[in-house]
């Protein structure tokens, strides 16, 4: 396994829509695994392929305190959503920033597994939060795209200043 080097915003790579995974291969379950150690290793509760360059649906998460419910899901699509609610998020392509976002409280979802099996799942709270942060991601949305255009501004200068002084 390997761990992946994670886009960080601004980057313009993050915008990239990614491409449906038509078969569930080895190749597949090795990105998803070195995704996975990526994730362990940041620390962070979730990641999608968009941040490590490769434009394809498939992301990683673990909510759980004990980091050892790893869900993978390959092709996730939202089926029904309901309520909202407001957490203050991060993503390991944006560093050190932390901002209330409004979501659906609730979440049907449907994907495949690292078997190629379909299967279907609701989700609530931080697990929910989480498969919709990373589903963004996959269509090119990074979560500081919710917040006013002034706080993106100042996000972004922050963060070019900030690579620019770890370069
Ligand atoms: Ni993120």
């Amino acid at each position: 396994m390997a761990l992946l080097k994670i886009l960080q915003y601004p980057d313009k790579r993050l915008h990239t829509v990614a491409k449906p995974i038509e078969t569930v291969d080895d190749t597949i379950r090795r990105l998803a695994a070195d995704m996975a150690e990526t994730m362990y290793a940041a620390p962070g509760v979730g990641l999608a392929a968009t941040q490590v360059d490769h434009h394809l649906r498939l992301i990683v998460i673990d909510v759980s305190e004990e980091k050892n419910r790893l869900l993978t899901l390959v092709n996730p699509v939202i089926l029904a959503k309901d309520g909202e609610s407001v957490h203050e998020e991060g993503c390991l392509s944006v560093p050190g920033i932390y901002e209330k976002v409004t979501r659906a409280e609730h979440i049907q979802v449907r994907a495949q597994g690292l078997d190629g099996q379909h299967f279907e799942f609701e989700a609530e709270g931080l697990l929910a939060v989480c498969v919709q942060h990373e589903i963004d991601h996959l269509n090119g949305k990074v979560f500081v795209e919710y917040l006013s255009r002034l706080k993106q501004d100042r996000i972004r200068t922050k963060l070019v200043k900030q690579q620019r002084e770890t370069m």
